[in-house]
């Protein structure tokens, strides 16, 4: 099949790579010249694992190309594919600007029968204004050229899209037209094992069922997040509750790990264009807000612990930290709780030595020459001359890290984490004192 993605960001290139990947030909449009310098140089503009390989094995396969130009991008695919990016206006809203603007370059352009899918988390009601601005370039043409509108949301995780494309849960198609549906089945015909994968709906259930599924994973972590801080005032271990819990099939295993707070491209975002929706529905989510409300606290949860041991003026304090990206396996730190905790050290007099495997390049970017903050380039660096370790994302090389070693590098053995990564036991018997979160 011949399909164009619109957009090379997350979404689009993890999906061009994993179309052509299946035999398809595929082209992904960027406006950003730069970045299609770098993907045709078979260069990835994203951390990612193994999508890079993807990448280079179907530029070499000859079935995966890059442009910056959309004429030949909206002329090359039957299936076109918009993935571009959905900020959050200052209200919380989607901003829609750059969906409806690669709409409208299809209406424009298109001389055939287009199937136009919403592949960008976008607001219930998108897909009407895709359809809205298709027709209105068409009708400036004056000509009548057939197309659908489809849904089709992405339930990719950073650090495992590869993995989340190749082998989905689901695939959610909203579709209203037999051609489309038969279209989708075909594209996706690949993906399918052991059982249909397809849940095949109308096009504002499936733009809804994107929202609920984000914001539902992110109830789960607010809720045993509370939960936590009442364990520990409580004298009970949320771990223990963790595992009491998730053995009932009711309510499963995952996403049930409480810590300093969600962060990432998504959760945040949706929740809050979800609650925006609600709003302009005339409909308040009430449950959804205390999610966030909860987040935004929990995000301050280390910087209460690092108070209460060591007084409410840092200064003169220093302070290591291990990981800074929003999770594991990606250099993203898009809303993520380091930001929020290193920001408030600072406005606390404290100094601190950050260290992450993959995302100092993002952090430099982003704290640039603050003289606040120094770069390490090892774990065990970061921690010289500082008064406690802070540990903010599970990195796997963190996991089983020699503590009498974090003992001896720290002026004071302090260690707090933010993720739970140790049997308490392990650092208290090495002669840390360990602070984790809803920990006994
Ligand atoms: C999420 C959804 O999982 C994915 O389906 C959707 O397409 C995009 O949003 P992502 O943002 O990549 O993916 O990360 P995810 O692994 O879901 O983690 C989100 C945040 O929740 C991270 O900050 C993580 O640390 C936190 N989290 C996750 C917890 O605090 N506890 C958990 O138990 C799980």
């Amino acid at each position: 099949m011949k399909i164009t993605v619109v957009g090379t960001g997350y979404v689009g290139l993890v999906s061009g790579a994993c179309l052509a990947e299946v035999g398809n030909d595929v082209l992904c449009l960027d406006l950003n010249p730069e970045k299609i310098r770098v993907l045709k140089e078979g260069g990835i503009p994203i951390h990612e694992p193994g999508l890079d390989q993807v990448v280079a094995r179907n530029v070499v396969a000859g079935r995966l190309h890059f442009t910056t130009d959309i004429e030949e991008a909206v002329r090359f695919g039957t299936v076109q594919f918009i993935a571009v990016g959905t900020p959050p206006d200052e209200d919380g809203s989607a901003d829609l600007q750059y969906v409806i603007s690669a709409a409208r370059n299809i209406g424009r352009l298109m001389t055939d029968y287009k199937v136009v899918i919403d592949k960008s988390t976008v607001p219930v009601g998108t897909a009407d204004k895709v359809r809205a601005a298709i027709t209105e370039e068409l009708a400036k043409r004056g000509v009548e050229v057939p197309f659908s509108v489809v849904s089709n949301p992405e339930f990719l995780k950073e650090g495992a899209a590869v993995e989340d494309f190749m082998r989905p849960d689901r695939i959610v198609v909203g579709a209203e037209d037999e051609q489309a549906i038969n279209l989708m089945r075909a594209l996706y015909a690949p993906f399918q094992r052991n059982h249909e994968k397809l849940v095949i709906m109308d096009v504002r259930s499936a733009e809804l069922t994107k929202y609920a599924a984000n914001a539902m994973l992110a109830t789960r972590i607010s809720f045993m997040n509370e939960l936590a801080v009442l364990a520990e005032k409580l004298g009970a271990d949320i771990e223990h509750v963790r595992q009491g819990i998730g053995s009932d099939p009711r309510i499963g295993w995952h996403f049930l790990y409480a810590g300093c707070g969600y962060g990432g491209s998504c959760f945040p975002k949706d929740v809050k264009a979800l609650i925006r929706t609600a709003a302009e529905a005339g409909q308040g989510l009430k449950v959804l807000q205390a999610v966030e409300d909860a987040n935004d606290a929990q995000k301050m949860v280390l910087v209460d612990k690092i108070r209460a041991r060591f007084g409410e003026d840092l200064s003169g304090r220093r302070f290591a930290v291990w990981g800074l990206a929003f999770k594991p396996n990606t250099d993203d730190m898009r809303e993520a709780p380091s930001r929020v905790i290193i920001d408030e050290l600072f406005r606390r007099g404290a100094t601190v030595s950050a260290y992450d495997p993959v995302a100092m390049t993002e952090t430099r970017r982003i704290f640039g020459d603050e003289p606040r903050l120094s770069y390490a380039t090892r774990p065990m660096e970061a921690l010289r001359d500082a008064d406690a370790l802070v540990i903010i994302t599970e990195w796997k090389e963190f996991r089983s890290p020699d503590f009498s070693e974090i003992r001896a590098a720290l002026k004071q053995p302090v260690v707090f984490d933010g993720r739970n990564m140790y049997d308490p036991d392990l650092p208290r018997n090495a002669g840390l004192e360990y602070f984790g979160i809803g920990r006994k």
